[in-house]
């Protein structure tokens, strides 16, 4: 782009809006390959061409509308180079387009493994003919991108550890020479199961945790790269390293046999001068059995503090209490001939505590436009705006003599206890989910612990106090625990809630998503979700975080990704998961129930995931690339199901979980519906994608192929005898329903009708399992009984969202398992599972009617009609989109007087078109006026204003009002007759 015709144009531009001219502030939250600028240290760009996003600062002067970026201007040039490199500089000059998420890097030169650049952006926007000012300079750096390919030599690449002793800490002294400055040193680690990096007596990135993410090892094993350059002192250095089992070891694996951890530790150190320092993994280190005993992701950790040597990983160390020996060199866990590689993880870490939650959204009440705090309702459980640390809100002695502690929030972690004692004494703790209710027939006690349903997870640590006079705190290294309550068996002294915090723990993220309403229970709803959401994302989605199981399950992962989406920040997560996914994927297409595991084939709603979660990335991201990614993966996966279909038809299409879990005694419905079910949904995504991708002929076969099959699931499934699908049960029906161009449109109503009597026969309740719950409220909100669809989730009885917090038995504060869950049990009843957290979905698309799956924003709040407004008459959300913040919040009239009206306030973010659509708040209602900032923007008399700044239409076909409108912040008041 020439830079003159790049500035007349952007005069053209200005002059047309002829809006005061100021220097505009620079582009902000910044990402480069879907990083966060902001909020990551060691910013590693792991790709030769990385793709940018930022957004369009807007002044607090709310008049400021309509704003779009006309041109944008990139610099990235290298930095920090020795002697013997050549510098680097790209400047991508003006270029004239809006486009300011992910926005390629066009240079015809890739970037080079091991380089720091740095890049800065800015940009010119619709009503200003100035340029932005520059961003900072940001640093970033790139990794090396093929180890093998850069370690010619391949003995170098040794993994280290021990068949004859439990040697989970390994060090090595290493010498750095004063020849020439030290121009970085970046080491790449992995240990598995997990592993802590020690440099010079420190831990390198201290609230980073439980590395490296959990993979299918002999197909993909993960390294942390790290840049240890200003850590790096001249003379003599120490490295320790500690190990842990991990899901390395059978202990959870079960169904694999791993040998005893181990370790690849490489460290490239280079100097001005060019010159190299190595440190590898190898025999020259040397490793013992330290202070953790035994470690196990289910059971805990035995500690013993006696066997700490403080000075372990400094240099000059000298240890005559314990042996040091030398390692073994152990097999690579990788299996090369299978294809599997080693490579660096791409994802942000597991982290605890405040590291590990950003945010993008702000809960405290000034961002809320309607809601006061008091509105909102009592809400049990923690803030997330609190912090990562959660402190005991109740400590008590049960009546077999122990110490209890009541965090008041289910979560996954552990605890930092501090003891005081004598040496060798040893604590025993444990954690729970809830507490033990009595019981006359098992001569129970109350206020116990309950860890039944935990099944063989002991979830317990043990530590063995080292008898320092000033106290010493217990923190465990390689385990996590899902839980709400921990139990201390007789303490060495008398402890206090003081002595107790406990970090929540979890993928690092950032909130991106707040949703509050003056529903208590739909609040207490969507703290729950957000609660088990981060409770379930360790490095791979879980299902649950407690009991001996802990498995990247697709069909929970599924169900829960475009809740997930909303209120998280997750692409380089989900990216992570779909590379575990296609990883086992087999020749044939099929894939497993879950990740790592080998339970094939999946069950046609757990391998739903692959499409699924590839459809949600793109739609939450609009990343393009993304989907191309997995597109041929997709692909494959549907034409296993199509073979499979082949052989059945729909009507035997196979079997296995079925709609999992409905509310006892509800049976579940026909298995094959269900399935068949999952397969269509899955032609209709790929036939979504395909469009996406312009690939014509694709979209021409799977419409036709869908065209069959939804003609077939009808022909099959629907009873004409009870003018409904199946045995008639909501499942069936709502599960037809969600599905397009399924239920022909003269038996549409009636099967509707069965859904709605259906759910009217069990006085409000739902009778649905996982899959069916995820799409029974869109289905009713977009069937005309989005009433009922409120009165459902408003409920708290048995069963219901609301049951969960409002029983006699227990205050959730995370989404059960079961429906059900005190009264059943133990063996599969956790109370922290995610998978029928798909209703938070639910929140955002249709409560909030936030739509982001066109390039055209939609913001369609759906309406309780007037005399169930009582139900939802405010809500408040804001979601933070690539391009900025939305937010939409509404409040119904307050007085019961005529005209019905409702009063929205809109924030739409730079560069972003938007519709806002008012629904009408009764049947039958007519829009009166529509105003906006008390202007009249249209009225049912002169039938549009002459207000050049709105385009307002009425959809005669349902009486919806549609604003048109560019960003900026809108204040409309809607009146219904
Ligand atoms: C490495 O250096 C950085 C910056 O000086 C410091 O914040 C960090 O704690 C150091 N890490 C270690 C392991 O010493
Ligand atoms: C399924 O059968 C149809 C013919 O009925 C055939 O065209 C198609 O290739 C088959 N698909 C697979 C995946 O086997
Ligand atoms: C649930 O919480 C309420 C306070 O909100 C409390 O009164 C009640 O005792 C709690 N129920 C249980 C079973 O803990």
């Amino acid at each position: 782009m020439n830079k003159v015709y790049c500035f007349y144009a952007l005069h053209y531009l200005f002059v047309l809006n002829s809006v005061l001219c100021r220097r505009s502030l620079a582009p902000f939250d910044v990402r480069i390959d879907h990083h966060k600028v902001e909020t990551t240290n060691d910013l590693i760009v792991n790709t030769p061409r990385p793709r940018f996003s930022w957004k369009i600062p807007v002044s607090d002067d709310a008049l400021q509308r309509n704003i779009h970026q006309a041109a944008y201007q990139i610099q990235l040039e290298s930095i920090k180079l020795t002697a013997i490199e050549k510098p680097f500089r790209w400047d991508s000059e003006c270029i004239l387009s809006s486009a300011s998420i992910h926005v390629p890097y066009t240079n015809k030169n890739d970037l080079l493994p091991s380089t720091y650049y740095r890049f800065r952006i800015r940009i010119w926007t619709t009503n200003s003919n100035e340029s932005s000012q520059w961003t900072d300079w940001i640093q970033f750096r790139t990794p090396i991108f093929d180890l093998y390919r850069y370690i010619i030599n391949e003995d170098d690449l040794n993994w280290i550890g021990s068949t004859k002793i439990n040697m989970n800490e390994l060090r090595k002294e290493f010498t750095v020479p004063n020849t020439s400055p030290v121009k970085s040193a970046f080491a790449y680690v992995s240990g598995l199961g997990y592993y802590e990096f020690y440099l010079n007596g420190n831990k390198v990135d201290l609230s980073r945790k439980l590395d490296p993410g959990w993979t299918t090892y002999e197909l993909r094993t993960l390294l942390v790269a790290y840049d240890i350059t200003s850590n790096i002192t001249i003379g003599t250095n120490a490295i320790g390293i500690k190990l842990g089992n991990g899901w390395y070891s059978q202990e959870q694996h079960g169904e694999s046999a791993y040998g005893p951890p181990r370790l690849l530790f490489t460290l490239f150190i280079t100097f001005m001068n060019g010159d190299e320092v190595k440190v590898f993994s190898d025999q020259t280190w040397t490793g013992r059995e330290g202070s953790i005993k035994h470690d196990s992701v289910y059971n805990g950790e035995f500690y013993d503090s006696r066997n700490d040597r403080p000075n372990w990983a400094r240099p000059g160390f000298n240890d005559s209490l314990s042996a040091w020996i030398m390692p073994d060199l152990l097999p690579s866990p990788v299996n090369m001939s299978l294809g599997g590689i080693i490579i660096v993880q791409d994802m942000p870490p597991i982290r605890a505590g405040n590291d590990a939650l950003h945010f993008e959204v702000s809960t405290d009440e000034q961002q809320r436009s309607y809601l006061k705090a008091e509105e909102l309702g009592d809400i049990k459980g923690a803030r997330l705006a609190d912090g990562g640390v959660l402190k005991p809100i109740n400590m008590w002695s049960s009546d077999s003599g122990l110490i209890i502690f009541d965090l008041g929030q289910n979560m996954a972690g552990w605890c930092r206890i501090k003891f005081r004692g004598p040496p060798g004494y040893g604590v025993y703790i444990r954690h729970g989910e809830t507490i033990t209710l009595p019981d006359i027939a098992t001569n129970r006690s109350a206020r116990n612990i309950y860890t039944e349903n935990l099944r063989a997870a002991t979830a317990s640590d043990t530590y063995v106090l080292r008898g320092d006079p000033a106290g010493e705190v217990y923190e465990p290294t390689f385990t996590v625990h899902g839980f709400r309550y921990l139990s201390v068996f007789a303490p060495p002294n008398a402890l206090t809630k003081d002595d107790v915090e406990c970090p929540f723990v979890h993928s690092e993220t950032t909130l991106k998503g707040s949703f509050s309403t003056s529903n208590p229970v739909v609040n207490q709803i969507q703290h729950n979700i957000q609660w088990g959401q981060l409770s379930n994302i360790m490095s791979l989605p879980t299902d649950c975080p407690q009991r001996n199981e802990r498995r990247g399950w697709l069909g929970d992962a599924a169900l829960s990704v475009d809740e997930a989406l909303y209120n998280f920040d997750l692409i380089k997560f989900y990216q992570n998961f779909l590379n575990l996914i296609v990883d086992v994927q087999r020749p044939d297409g099929q894939v497993p129930n879950f990740v790592p595991g080998n339970s094939y084939p999946a069950d046609s709603n757990w391998g739903t995931a692959l499409p699924t979660i590839t459809w949600q990335v793109y739609r939450h991201y609009h990343d393009l690339l993304t989907l191309e990614s997995y597109y041929n993966n997709v692909v494959q996966y549907v034409e296993y199901l199509h073979n499979v279909y082949n052989t059945t038809g729909l009507v035997n299409f196979p079997i296995r979980y079925g709609d999992w879990v409905p509310p006892p005694p509800q049976p579940m419905t026909n298995k094959h519906l269900i399935t068949s079910f999952g397969f269509l949904h899955d032609v209709y995504l790929l036939i979504n994608m395909s469009q996406a991708l312009s690939r014509k002929e694709d979209t021409n076969t799977y419409t036709i192929l869908y065209q069959k099959l939804a003609e077939e699931f009808h022909r099959v499934f629907f009873n004409s005898s009870i003018n409904s699908y199946a045995d008639g049960m909501q499942a069936a029906q709502a599960l037809a329903l969600a599905l397009p161009g399924v239920v022909p449109a003269n038996v549409r109503s009636a099967v509707v009708d069965k859904l709605v009597a259906d759910i009217r026969q069990n006085e409000n309740h739902v009778t649905t399992g996982i899959v069916s719950t995820a799409q029974i409220y869109p289905v009713l909100s977009d069937n005309g009984y989005h009433d009922l669809a409120l009165e459902l989730i408003s409920s708290t009885t048995y069963p219901s969202y609301g049951y969960m917090f409002t029983n006699r038995f227990e205050n959730a504060t995370t989404i059960w398992e079961l429906w059900n869950a005190p009264l059943t049990g133990p063996g599969m009843n956790s109370r922290n599972h995610i998978m029928y957290g798909s209703v938070g979905a639910w929140f955002y698309s249709h409560l909030a009617g936030i739509d982001l799956s066109s390039n055209v924003l939609t913001i369609r709040p759906r309406m309780a009609s007037e005399i169930k407004k009582h139900l939802m008459s405010k809500l408040d959300c804001q979601l933070s989109t690539l391009y900025g913040r939305v937010h939409v919040s509404y409040t119904r009239n307050e007085q019961d007087t005529a005209p019905k009206s409702i009063l929205l306030r809109v924030t739409i973010p730079p560069n972003v078109q938007a519709r806002v659509m008012f629904e009408p708040l009764f049947p039958g209602a007519q829009c009166q006026t529509l105003t906006e900032n008390k202007k009249t923007i249209w009225s049912s008399h002169t039938s549009m204003m002459n207000v050049r700044e709105f385009i307002v239409e009425k959809d005669s076909s349902n009486e919806l009002m549609v604003v048109h409108v560019g960003s900026g912040h809108y204040e409309f008041h809607a009146s219904w007759q």
